[in-house]
């Protein structure tokens, strides 16, 4: 067995994402180690879904810090110190700065509630709601330096409804943006997916497109959806093939 993929997951805010994660390896079906929780929040309720799992967390307020960098980069160093394989930000509502960012020796992603290249930043739902589109999504990225504008790795996409509101669809998205992420980790946790200098590699060969989340509507577990390439049949492994 290969050792669990260790993990460090920044949050901001209520954790779904991050519970949606420990309940996959709680299952059995997500082969990682949360070596740290941290959140520029103290008192945000990812927080305590990290503690309540035994997990240690990383409290770190801004304005202790003299300038966005020196907060990152003692969050960073936090980070480092854990020695994770993969950083996850889940719902980490900060700007990173650039220079830290780009000096960071583990790959690091972020769940993004659109479809990406469209709608980075903030208020997705409401956008896509005054945009008319007829499709909404979520998509995993990498982190670089530019606000979501990383390699996506994958998405999960669902129709847009007549009687949508931006919270209508912000809570139909929800369960998607878990399995979303569960599976994309799943694919790091079992290295079929990694990042390389000549690209993000996916079962050996460079993505080109991102990944794509099958997912039925009568699935019993949304976080039990597979990801495939476009044009190619789902493959089992790891909770995630
Ligand atoms: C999710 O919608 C995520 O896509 C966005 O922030 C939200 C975080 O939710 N970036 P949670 O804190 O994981 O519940």
């Amino acid at each position: 067995m290969p050792a669990p993929l260790r993990l460090a997951v920044l949050a901001s805010g209520r954790g779904s994402n991050l519970a949606a994660l420990l309940a996959a390896q709680a299952a059995g079906r997500l082969p990682i180690e949360t070596v740290l929780v941290a959140s520029d929040r103290p008192a945000c309720q990812a927080l305590d879904v990290a503690r309540a799992a035994g997990i240690p967390v990383a409290a770190l307020r801004p304005r202790d810090h003299r300038d966005r960098a020196a907060f990152d980069r003692a969050l960073f160093e936090r980070v480092a110190a854990a020695a994770p394989d993969l950083v996850v930000l889940a719902g980490f509502m900060r700007i990173l700065d650039g220079d830290v960012v780009a000096a960071m020796p583990w790959p690091m992603i972020n769940i993004h509630p659109s479809l990406l290249p469209r709608y980075p930043g903030l208020d997705t739902h409401a956008r896509v709601l005054a945009a008319g589109d007829a499709e909404h999504g979520a998509s995993v990225h990498l982190v670089t330096a530019d606000l979501d504008a990383g390699p996506v790795l994958a998405q999960v996409r669902m129709p847009v409804r007549a009687d949508d509101t931006p919270e209508r669809l912000a809570a139909r998205l929800l369960p998607l943006e878990h399995a979303l992420l569960v599976a994309v980790v799943g694919l790091f946790a079992c290295g079929r997916l990694h990042a390389a200098p000549a690209g993000i590699q996916f079962d050996g060969t460079t993505l080109a497109v991102p990944l794509v989340l099958e997912t039925s509507s009568d699935d019993a577990d949304p976080t039990a959806a597979r990801l495939r390439a476009p044009g190619a049949r789902a493959a089992p492994g790891a909770g995630a093939g």
